[in-house]
């Protein structure tokens, strides 16, 4: 079965053609780091104007790549959320206008489901279910028990930002450009990751949840304490800057493998499958490499890592064959999905 993915949550329009849910013809992901770098974070009305320009350039480059014709597609997935709504509207709309034209059938994917998929799509042994799913992402920061492909069970998620989301925001409190996780990640090579206290935040009576606004603040209040007017530019040495990355970066992830590893055992799971942009940090894939050895951990291929639509099209075809048929016309974007 030969289907066209469409992914446009956030700031990538990607479109991409996959077979049978796991051979990737192609996927073509057209980026907006460029827009959003100057304003240090995505502007969501900025990011779905672009959307509209570039969908049916992305879309004619994905079948090029993929040698097929528009008339050889079996089915349209695209990701109609969580997202920003202005951006996911315009992937939605181009699937339904695609599924009319073409007459085939469509059908809606869950991004962070996806995100997901994509380790799966990655290793070509079969996985054995149940397992631990773990998001790591720009918008998420979600454990879940995974009965199978569609069946999840939220066991838990940040009760504040998501660490793709920490990630960005102490990259722009040391002047570093959007997004932040790998500047972080290539200063923190170059730093101490014991020079700085920093502690990972903890929610009372819920060891599998997430907070990381106070670590942040940590990091800020570090900063502030450098110069303390806090209108005047921060001046730190280049060590310094490392020195932070590195305490941030290890006080994050430490959190992060302490809680997979509790939820794995929980959950009495033995093969972590890790899904979204953070994954594409290789001190975290080293971290959880030493700390659970005992663990298989599924990884993303780093080309999808981040947002693209071969994760989408790879689980449409899932959720197709699962559900029997496509979805109706009236399927609207969602900003929010609850997982289950
Ligand atoms: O999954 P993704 O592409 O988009 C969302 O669905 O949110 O993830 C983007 C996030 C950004 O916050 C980015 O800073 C983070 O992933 N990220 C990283 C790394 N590469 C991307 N965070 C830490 N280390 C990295 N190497
Ligand atoms: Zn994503």
């Amino acid at each position: 079965m030969i289907v066209l993915g469409i992914e446009s949550t956030c700031d990538e329009t990607s479109c991409s053609i996959v077979k049978d849910g796991r051979d990737i013809l192609s996927n073509v992901v057209s980026s907006q780091i460029d827009l959003h770098a100057q304003y240090g974070g995505v502007v969501p009305e900025l990011s779905c104007r672009r959307h509209v320009d570039v969908i049916i350039p992305v879309l004619e480059r994905c079948l090029d790549q993929a040698g097929i014709t528009l008339q050889e597609i079996d089915l349209i997935a695209v990701a109609y959320g969580p997202g920003l709504i202005g951006a996911l509207l315009i992937g939605v709309t181009a699937a339904k206008a695609l599924s009319i034209a073409l007459n085939k059938p469509f059908i809606g994917v869950n991004h962070v489901e996806a995100h997901l998929y994509a380790a799966l799509m990655s290793h070509h042994e079969d996985v054995e279910f149940p397992c631990l799913g773990v998001v790591l992402s720009g918008g998420h920061t979600a454990l879940v028990t995974m009965k199978d492909i569609g069946t999840y069970a939220l066991i838990g998620e940040t009760v504040d930002d998501a660490i793709g989301e920490a990630f960005d925001k102490v990259a722009k409190q040391l002047g570093l450009p959007y997004p932040g996780g790998p500047q972080i990640e290539s200063l923190a090579t170059k730093g101490n990751p014991d020079a700085f206290p920093f502690k990972p935040g903890k929610v009372k009576g819920h060891s599998l949840k997430f907070s990381f606004s106070g670590l942040k603040t940590a990091v800020l209040y570090t900063l502030q304490g450098q110069n303390a007017k806090k209108s005047l530019p921060i001046t730190l040495t280049e060590q310094t800057m490392c020195d932070i990355a590195a305490s941030f970066q290890q006080a994050a992830l430490t959190d992060v493998v302490d809680k997979v590893v509790r939820a794995a055992d929980l959950s009495g799971s033995t093969t972590v499958i890790f899904g979204g942009g953070v994954t594409n940090n290789k001190a975290l894939r080293l971290m959880m490499h030493e700390r659970a050895p005992h663990l298989t951990a599924l990884w993303p291929a780093f080309g999808l890592s981040l947002d693209n639509a071969a994760m989408i099209a790879g689980l449409g075809y899932h959720t197709f064959l699962n559900k029997g048929s496509g979805d109706a016309m009236d399927l609207n974007a969602a900003t929010r999905i609850p997982f289950e």
